[in-house]
């Protein structure tokens, strides 16, 4: 099924250098960068993106890092985007992620963990309009 996918290399990743690294696992496993940007979050983007976190524990320090510095969000696409977004990106927990994934290569912790990626259609949909208009998209 062709799929979209929303993603976000995170503040740890392009701090480091990481971006084009991360960008070509999702190329070579067979995932097309279809919309692209560089942003600088808001504190009330951020909130507004984690939400459903909000009262959890790691909440505030996570909006924190969000914003601490530039992130680059994307929209996926692919056969089951959604599902091989994540088994690239491997566990939220890099110390619990498979070989071979961005986060176990790239993780710093659970906070500094390199990448988001969308966990259902769901999430997708709203994480995608969140970032981008459709006509941003190029699909074709
Ligand atoms: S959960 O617990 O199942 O709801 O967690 P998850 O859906 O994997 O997403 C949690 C996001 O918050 C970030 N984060 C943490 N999660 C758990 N514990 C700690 N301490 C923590 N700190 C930060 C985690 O990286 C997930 O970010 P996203 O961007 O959604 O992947």
């Amino acid at each position: 099924m062709l799929e979209t996918t929303f993603s976000i290399i995170k503040p740890d990743a392009v701090s480091r250098n990481l971006t084009g690294q991360i960008i070509s696992r999702f190329e070579a496993q067979g995932l097309k960068v279809v919309a692209s940007k560089m942003l600088q979050l808001t504190q009330a983007q951020a909130e507004g993106f984690y939400a459903e976190h909000k009262g959890r524990d790691f909440y505030e320090p996570l909006v924190a890092y969000m914003i601490s510095g530039p992130i680059v969000v994307q929209v996926l696409a692919g056969e089951n985007a959604i599902a091989l977004n994540r088994q690239i990106m491997g566990a939220t927990n890099p110390e619990k992620a498979d070989m071979g994934t961005i986060r176990k290569d790239f993780a710093l912790n659970m906070r500094e963990n390199s990448v988001h990626g969308s966990d259902s259609p769901a999430s997708a949909a709203r994480e995608i309009s969140y970032f981008f208009s459709q006509t941003e998209l190029c699909l074709r």
